[in-house]
């Protein structure tokens, strides 16, 4: 049995405590958070035994073997380098760090700890991507011309999530002070991963961020709403593809919806992902329906998640992806388009 802490315990610990529950073989044995009340109650909620106020008194405490981390972003760096020298294996929340240089760090760590390390960048959990990776790596669409990627929310408009003007979790996201690198951080990390996961490594990117007004002088209490809220990327991938990839907050009408579309020589595959629907749904157009553009549906068999990824990992000893590695590689990617925002010219990776 693999005894599993969770750190923080806010928006997102409610899915990894309840995506571990699921999972025999392991058990949530600890939470930690540094707001007692949010902590008490959540441990209590998922009959959770264990709480502690400090990730060094869960650390030390003997009672866990592994731990997911999901705290705001600029406290994954930190916390993963702990837990990995102490010995846990570490499931830490994308993106990995707030840079490239300090996601290498924590890849290094990990190296050197021999744990199991893995981010969760959690669209990989979709069978339809899993499926559009192995038709191309398999030439079912030949060389990859063109990719089209969006990853669009509304939170911004719509109060679906909550009200992001009085909420911590959804100011921290709006604040560049608190750590957040804006929607290219926060979403941006999950769609170039989208792409890169079945497509391949990029070369060049280009990118354009926009950060709109949304509170008298953006400002709301401590939080300077200073961080970007779209983002427009063109990019060049290593394999001659051209990519046009755009993510943004203010997609009123998409809650959480994320499209790549890849057009080969051959043929050309496409997925869409919504809230609340299975993702095992591919459209393919392939062979002869290339002739007149026909696509067709295909249901995708089931793949594991990254919870139990996690869990079969440590448990074969088997390092599962996308590890601390792979973590890396988007950060380079996501470094690369602030850097051509900053520069209005074209990042070379
Ligand atoms: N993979 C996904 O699809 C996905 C979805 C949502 C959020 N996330 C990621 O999960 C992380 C958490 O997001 P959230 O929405 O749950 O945030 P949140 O603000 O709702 O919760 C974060 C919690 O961490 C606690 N915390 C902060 N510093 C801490 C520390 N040093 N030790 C212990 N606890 C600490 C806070 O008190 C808070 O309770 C972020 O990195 C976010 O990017 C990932």
């Amino acid at each position: 049995m693999i005894r599993i802490g969770i750190i923080g315990t806010g928006g997102m610990a409610r899915v990894h405590a309840e995506e571990f529950s699921k999972i025999a073989n392991c058990e949530v044995v600890a939470a930690c958070d540094l707001n007692a009340s949010r902590l008490a109650s959540f441990a209590e909620a998922h009959n959770i035994p264990y709480a502690f106020g400090s990730v060094e008194a869960l650390l030390s405490s003997g009672q866990v073997d592994a731990v997911s981390i999901v705290t705001p972003d600029p406290f994954h760096k930190n916390l993963s380098i702990q837990a990995l020298e102490a010995g846990m294996h570490v499931l830490c929340e994308k993106p990995l760090a707030l840079n490239a240089s300090d996601a290498k760090e924590m890849a290094d760590a990990a190296k050197k700890a021999k744990c199991i390390n893995m981010v969760n960048l959690s669209y990989r959990n979709a069978h339809s991507l899993q499926k559009a990776r192995e038709l191309i790596a398999m030439g079912c669409i030949g060389n990859i011309r063109h990719v089209e990627a969006s990853y669009l929310q509304s939170w911004l408009v719509s109060p679906k999530w909550g009200d992001w003007k009085t909420e911590d979790t959804w100011l921290w996201r709006l604040s560049s002070a608190h750590g957040s690198k804006g929607v290219l951080g926060d979403v941006g990390v999950h769609i170039l991963d989208f792409v890169r996961f079945p497509v391949g490594e990029f070369a060049s990117v280009n990118c354009t961020l926009m950060t709109f007004d949304k509170a008298d002088n953006n400002q709301i209490g401590d939080y300077n709403l200073d961080a970007n809220d779209s983002a427009l990327i063109t990019a060049r991938m290593q394999n001659g593809a051209m990519a046009s990839i755009h993510t943004s907050r203010w997609a009123t009408g998409n809650l959480n919806d994320l499209r790549l579309v890849v057009h080969g020589d051959k043929g050309a595959l496409k997925v869409s992902l919504k809230l609340d629907q299975e993702w095992n749904q591919l459209e393919v157009c392939l062979d002869e329906d290339v002739i007149e553009g026909v696509w067709k549906t295909v249901k995708c068999e089931s793949t594991p998640n990254i919870y139990q990824r996690f869990v079969s990992g440590i448990l074969s000893g088997k390092q599962e992806q996308p590890d601390f590695n792979a973590g890396l590689q988007v950060q380079r990617v996501l470094d690369a388009c602030e850097q051509s925002d900053q520069l209005g010219q074209t990042v070379q990776l």
